[in-house]
């Protein structure tokens, strides 16, 4: 079953097709209209999905050289709700157009199982990390639609964390990618920063990047000030230390030693080198299938189509919805 995956939850514009044998076509428009403002900006987000999604889907069907797909997969949430709504409606007209199924598809659930695209693939039962702009959380994934919420983060996203820190340096948006790239020319031990744990209260693999983030703060009031490299050094040791950390005690507790980690911040170089170091049997998407993509949602949507699902043309698009 082809299946044809339209992804706009949030800054990226995406179409894909996925089959039996793989992902046919992979198309990815990043909304640039964002970066003047430090962040994205909603309405421009959903008014941008709208001009980019016809010649993205156009593109994704070209190259995988098909004029229709046997069914369309679209992400019904969680994501910003007009940008989201932009995606939606497009594969509900196409697919009734078409006269195919229609499937919405959970975006943090597309991020948890995107590994299952590559090989080799995890076997359930896996533990998936999703790490990205807007969520973090640890799941035990025991088979498709099976999910249960082993920890999350109590306050920003690791990718929020990221995006901050830049912004205290002034590095510009998105954030990630630049104090990436800057950690690997600095000292990771210059500037001393706290691994926080979750405070009483909240579970052992929850995770907060809240005091963290406050830390980087005061070392750069302090004189001297450390360097933009030392600090960005800093701070992604610690965060991925954090990252670490949770996922070992999962694992351990679990004796689940099968690792899905997944989101933009799986495209990070140290946690990505920690993790093909580490003990845990790490399965991490290549970085475009890390950050947001269609193929993922091609990817699950083919899943539940295969098993018999089907949405009806009513299925509303959700700004919040856990995947477990
Ligand atoms: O999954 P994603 O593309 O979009 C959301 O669903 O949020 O994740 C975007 C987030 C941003 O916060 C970005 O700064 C972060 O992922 N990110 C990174 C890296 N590349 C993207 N964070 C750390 N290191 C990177 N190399
Ligand atoms: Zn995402």
């Amino acid at each position: 079953m082809r299946v044809l995956g339209i992804e706009t939850s949030c800054d990226e514009t995406a179409a894909s097709v996925v089959a039996e044998e793989g992902v046919l076509s992979d198309v990815v428009h990043t909304q640039t209209v964002h970066a003047e403002w430090g962040g994205v900006v909603p309405e421009l987000a959903a008014r941008a999905h709208l001009e980019k999604l016809g010649p993205t889907v156009q593109a994704a069907l070209a190259e995988a050289g098909i004029a229709r797909p046997e069914a369309v997969a679209a992400t019904a949430g969680p994501g910003l709700i007009g940008a989201v709504l932009v995606g939606l409606s497009f594969a509900k007209a196409l697919a009734a157009g078409w006269d195919v199924p229609f499937i919405g598809v959970n975006h943090l659930e597309a991020h948890m199982l995107a590994p299952l695209l590559e090989t080799p693939a995890p076997t359930f039962p896996f533990l998936a990390l999703v790490v990205s702009g807007g969520h973090t959380a640890l799941y035990r994934c025991e088979g498709l639609g099976r999910y249960e919420v082993l920890g999350q983060t109590v306050d920003d996203a690791a990718g929020e964390a990221y995006d901050k820190v830049a912004r205290m340096l002034g590095l510009g948006w998105p954030g990630g990618p630049v104090v990436d790239a800057l950690a690997a020319s600095g000292d990771p031990t210059a500037v001393r920063l706290p691994r926080p744990l979750p405070n009483q209260g909240h579970g052992a693999y929850d995770l907060s990047f809240s005091g963290l983030k406050t830390a980087v703060r005061q070392a750069l009031a302090r004189e001297p000030r450390p360097s933009d490299a030392d600090v960005c050094a800093s701070f992604q040791a610690a965060a991925v230390d954090c990252l670490i950390d949770r996922l070992e005690r999962a694992a351990k507790d679990t004796g689940i030693r099968r690792v899905a980690v997944t989101g933009g911040v799986a495209a990070n170089s140290e946690l990505r080198a920690r993790l093909a170091a580490g003990r845990l049997e790490a399965f991490i998407p290549p970085r475009k299938r890390c950050t947001d993509n269609a193929a993922m949602v091609a990817n699950v949507g083919r899943r539940y189509l295969l098993a018999g699902r089907r949405d009806a043309f009513d299925l509303a698009a959700r700004p919040s919805w856990s995947p477990a």
